[in-house]
């Protein structure tokens, strides 16, 4: 099953790019950018990651990405998670990128969003994997500052396919940014909306993506089971879930089996994602194989999920069945 897993056609639709940043690209930028780092190796920042709760992850990971300052750091990030992603075989991924994360620090939105977008052409020409880029909003940031970043995004809408909401849940409900995402629709972008795992009000955050937002997907969104409600919403409206179990297993201790089992009986369009792989020390296949020994998945389970992936995936129909039709040859092989 673990070498069924690894060498299946995947997508991955829930990464986010400063949550690829590897401890040793971050020295090597560190050296590079003048900055020092507050361990001495990468070893032993690794071993300084202590997450137990969401506010806990969001502090290492933003001081992470200080080391991210020129337009060939926002390339080198996204060429080495891209050269990881294809070597797992994956084939297809949407990547989120949190730009007020370094705008704040004096970077440049172009400077950012040049270096992804460059190391994105690169990868698809050299390497064979495809990528779209979503441009993410920090929740706890405010909705002024969310729509000055959609202005600053106007000029990519090229380079852009889908808007999101993540950073800390706590106190920040998706209603918060309904101008800036009914902006965004009318701009033609998708949307899609953080529900992390067992957060405060977490049904309402739910209902207002799903009510008012009409997102197009949603990222987690476990909590959803609790409601019946909520439940058919979804699979009326044909959402994908994005969920991370791995970086479920640092929030609720669980790689979260049970409830995709539940979401994959009620034909929910669950799909299964790494979230922050270098910080969780998991990428795609890792996320699938634990998943798969702690649930029991069997081969078709794994199968739908994959698929559901290349389903929700924010491309069009044509090309969603190419992918469908390559994962349908390597199950009938
Ligand atoms: N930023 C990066 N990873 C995140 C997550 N899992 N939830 C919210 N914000 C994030
Ligand atoms: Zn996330």
């Amino acid at each position: 099953m673990q070498t069924f897993i690894e060498k299946m056609p995947k997508a991955e639709l829930h990464v986010h790019l400063e949550g690829t940043l590897e401890p040793e690209l971050s020295f090597a930028l560190a050296k590079k950018n003048g900055i020092e780092m507050s361990y001495k190796t990468p070893q032993e920042l690794i071993a300084a990651y202590d997450f137990h709760d969401l506010p806990s992850f969001l502090t290492i990971y933003y001081a992470g990405m200080n080391v991210l300052v020129e337009e060939d750091d926002f390339y080198q990030l996204t060429y080495a998670y891209l050269t990881k992603a294809r070597s797992e075989e994956t084939l297809y991924a949407e990547l989120f990128f949190d730009p007020q994360a370094h705008t704040t620090r004096g970077i440049a939105f172009e400077t950012i969003i040049t270096g992804i977008h460059k190391a994105q052409v690169d990868a698809e020409q050299k390497l064979g994997i495809k990528s779209q880029l979503i441009l993410c909003f920090l929740r706890d940031m405010s909705a002024e500052s969310a729509m000055q970043h959609l202005d600053l995004a106007m000029p990519y809408l090229d380079w852009i396919v889908g808007v999101g909401l993540d950073s800390d849940e706590r106190n920040n409900p998706p209603i918060k940014f309904a101008e800036v995402f009914a902006k965004a629709k009318k701009m033609g972008l998708k949307l899609t909306m953080h529900c992390d795992v067992n957060q405060n009000n977490t049904l309402t955050h739910i209902n207002q993506c799903i009510s008012e937002i009409q997102v197009d997907r949603i990222d987690h969104g476990i909590n959803s089971l609790e409601s019946e409600e909520l439940c058919t919403l979804i699979k009326d409206k044909k959402l994908g879930l994005t969920v991370c179990p791995v970086s479920n297993q640092f929030v609720v201790q669980s790689l979260t089996s049970d409830e995709i089992h539940k979401m994959l009986d009620k034909d929910m369009l669950v799909t299964i994602n790494s979230d922050d792989p270098a910080y969780f020390r998991a990428y795609l296949n890792e996320n699938l194989v634990k998943l798969q020994k702690e649930g029991g998945f069997n081969q078709a389970q794994i199968v739908t999920l994959v698929a559901n992936a290349f389903k929700v995936a924010w491309l069009d129909e044509v090309t969603k069945e190419n992918y469908l039709n390559q994962l349908e040859d390597y199950v009938a092989q």
